[in-house]
């Protein structure tokens, strides 16, 4: 199982579309685990799993969690807003940045892929999805204010590399939410090589499309509501630049 990390602390980037499309893609030829680790919901809302007997929770908790099949290829395990407040509970826990790695354990060779959809923060949450990742993707949204607290995120990404997880690669930094004509999106580009964060960067851009927060109001990825809207095909460029790179 490769498991991919959705991350970015600023709230509103992308991160649960992101997550929610590059699932649906992948499980079309392989066998697919998301993880909603945001007690927001919204991926488990996106996947039509709203009242969930048990949650990402109670893996925290280390109580019996069910993993929920979605559609074919593709199994949740969902969160809502019982999460919030985890981080207390699990403070004084033993190895508590690797809690959701160990629980995952038994899955490993059940599933292809893992991707996991991360909240707005940096905590020890999103530390046990970088302790337990192959490869982050961080989507920022191409406006002006995006840029800001990149390179802290950068910082805290190296940190958990040296300290817990050396095998952590950063696969891409993904613009999404792109628009061609505003000068504002081009800056961000300039920005972003500026920062020498180029490399990282995927070649694929998503593109502003209302097809998304209409594929989400009805629970479905942008394949099955538009299969040939701009996000469909930014989504399947990106999936395909995703699996070159992981060869
Ligand atoms: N390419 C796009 N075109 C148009 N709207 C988009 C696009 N990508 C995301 N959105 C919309 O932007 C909003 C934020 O996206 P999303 O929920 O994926 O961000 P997020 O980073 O997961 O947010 P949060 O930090 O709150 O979890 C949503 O309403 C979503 O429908
Ligand atoms: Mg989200």
């Amino acid at each position: 199982m490769i498991t991919i990390s959705i991350i970015n602390q600023k709230g509103g980037v992308g991160k649960t579309t992101t997550a929610l499309n590059i699932a649906s893609y992948l499980s079309n030829s392989n066998k697919i685990l998301a993880i909603d680790l945001d007690k927001q919901g919204n991926l488990s809302d996106n996947l039509g799993v709203t009242e969930p007997s048990t949650t990402i929770e109670d893996l925290f908790l280390k109580n019996d969690f069910e993993i929920v099949p979605v559609k074919e290829n593709l199994d949740l395990i969902p969160a809502n807003i019982d999460f919030a407040g985890i981080d207390l509970k699990i403070q004084n826990e033993l190895s508590r940045e690797k809690i959701l790695g160990g629980a995952l354990q038994d899955c490993q060779d059940k599933y292809n892929y893992c991707i996991i959809d991360c909240p707005p923060d940096i905590n020890l949450i999103t530390i046990n999805a970088l302790s337990t990742s192959d490869h982050i993707i961080i989507p920022i949204k191409a406006d002006s204010f995006s840029m800001k607290g990149i390179d802290k995120m950068l910082d805290f990404i190296i940190k958990v590399r040296e300290s817990i997880n050396p095998k952590l690669s950063i696969l891409g930094i993904l613009i999404c939410q792109y628009s061609e004509n505003l000068t504002i999106s081009k800056s961000i580009l300039e920005e972003i090589k500026k920062n020498n964060w180029q490399t990282a960067l995927f070649e694929t851009k998503i593109r502003k499309n209302t097809a998304v927060e209409k594929s989400q109001y009805y629970n479905k990825s942008v394949f099955d509501f538009d299969p040939k809207s701009s996000a469909a095909i930014d989504y399947t460029n990106l999936c395909e630049e995703i699996k070159n790179k992981l060869i």
